[in-house]
């Protein structure tokens, strides 16, 4: 189901940058290292390119990914930064910290690199294997571990091969990371800061008021307490629109809006939260979806979908 690959390896350098950003300009995601570990980049302005990260890790549900960006001039055309977010940026970047903040109205950014969530998390590296893509590409990348789903994080190009090896195109090769862990995760919102992922950048290092650990304090990594969640009762495996019912259809199943008409998975995680939002906007009170196979890609795009139509509270 997804494309196999003859997966090159490349030794980090000028050559290697350059065909690693015409692999991510013709929508492709690359593995690329960063002080923290080895990353699938994939262009974050690109609902397609986000899916093929998803694709090729194998990952069963889509979380928001963190998008790199050269500098604090770039994160800022994405997110709002207050005075916090400001102050931690400029001590900190670039470098293993990562903000979660709030996402800057149209900002120009795919909505299933964020999962369809009012945020987005932001943090500039300092590697200049990544810092070397970001520049040659122009655009924001999001990168996620470049390892399959549930399995460690790679530090070393091998550690990518041995997992994602027939998976994707190319992976740089500039030797083993030198933090080896990833990168510090912390949220603001409403002048209030929380860490998500505890890394390299240390609580003792951030020297700032966090907010206490507890419902709303530490997440595990990926266990996101936060997801995108459509306020209109969600129905599933639709096959035909009910009264006051919004139909978003996929492949033969036509819908007031497709997931893709052509029933292709790619194209449907891409296009997954735009259609859930337009839903919501929609007049109709209720919102239905097509069936969605339950493989491959289908697996995370029903993971999504399970947790929108749950009620609230329960995931
Ligand atoms: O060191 C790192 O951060 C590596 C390298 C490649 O830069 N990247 C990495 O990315 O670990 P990723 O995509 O696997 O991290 C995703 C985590 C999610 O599991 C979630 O905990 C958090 O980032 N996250 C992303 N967007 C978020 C959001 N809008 N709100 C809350 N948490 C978010
Ligand atoms: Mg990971």
């Amino acid at each position: 189901q997804n494309p196999v690959f003859d997966t090159l390896v490349r030794p980090y350098g000028k050559a290697a940058i350059d065909e690693a950003a015409a692999i991510v300009a013709d929508g492709w995601p690359v593995a690329v290292p960063t002080e923290t570990v080895y990353g699938l980049a994939g262009d974050a302005t690109s609902g397609q390119a986000i899916a093929r990260i998803y694709a090729a890790k194998g990952r069963p549900s889509f979380n928001p990914l963190i998008v790199h960006v050269l500098s604090l001039d770039d994160a800022e055309k994405l997110a709002e930064f207050d005075s916090t977010a400001l102050a931690l940026a400029e001590r900190f970047w670039p470098g293993p910290l990562t903000l979660v903040l709030p996402l800057r109205a149209g900002a120009r950014i795919a909505s299933l690199a964020t999962a369809g969530l009012g945020t987005i998390a932001l943090r500039s590296p300092v590697h200049p294997a990544m810092r070397g893509l970001l520049a040659a590409t122009g655009r924001p990348l999001a990168a996620p571990s470049a390892n399959a789903s549930g399995l460690i994080s790679p530090t070393r190009a091998e550690h990518v091969s041995a997992s994602l090896g027939g998976s994707i195109k190319l992976i740089i090769d500039a030797g083993p990371t030198s933090l080896g862990l990833e990168s510090t995760i912390v949220a603001i919102s409403r002048g209030e800061t929380r860490l998500l992922r505890p890394g390299p950048v240390t609580t003792e290092m951030l020297d700032i008021p966090l907010a206490p650990a507890g419902e709303r304090g530490i997440e595990a990594p990926g266990q996101m307490s936060s997801h995108y969640a459509p306020s209109k009762q969600l129905r599933l495996d639709a096959t035909e629109r009910g009264e006051d019912e919004w139909l978003i259809g996929f492949g033969r199943v036509i819908g007031q809006s497709s997931l893709s008409p052509s029933g292709d998975l790619v194209e449907a995680a891409s296009a997954l939260f735009d259609r859930l939002h337009e839903a919501e906007a929609a007049p109709a009170q209720r919102i239905a979806v097509a069936p969605i196979p339950k493989e491959g890609l289908g697996i995370a795009i029903n993971d999504r979908l399970a947790r929108a139509a749950a009620p609230r509270g329960t995931c």
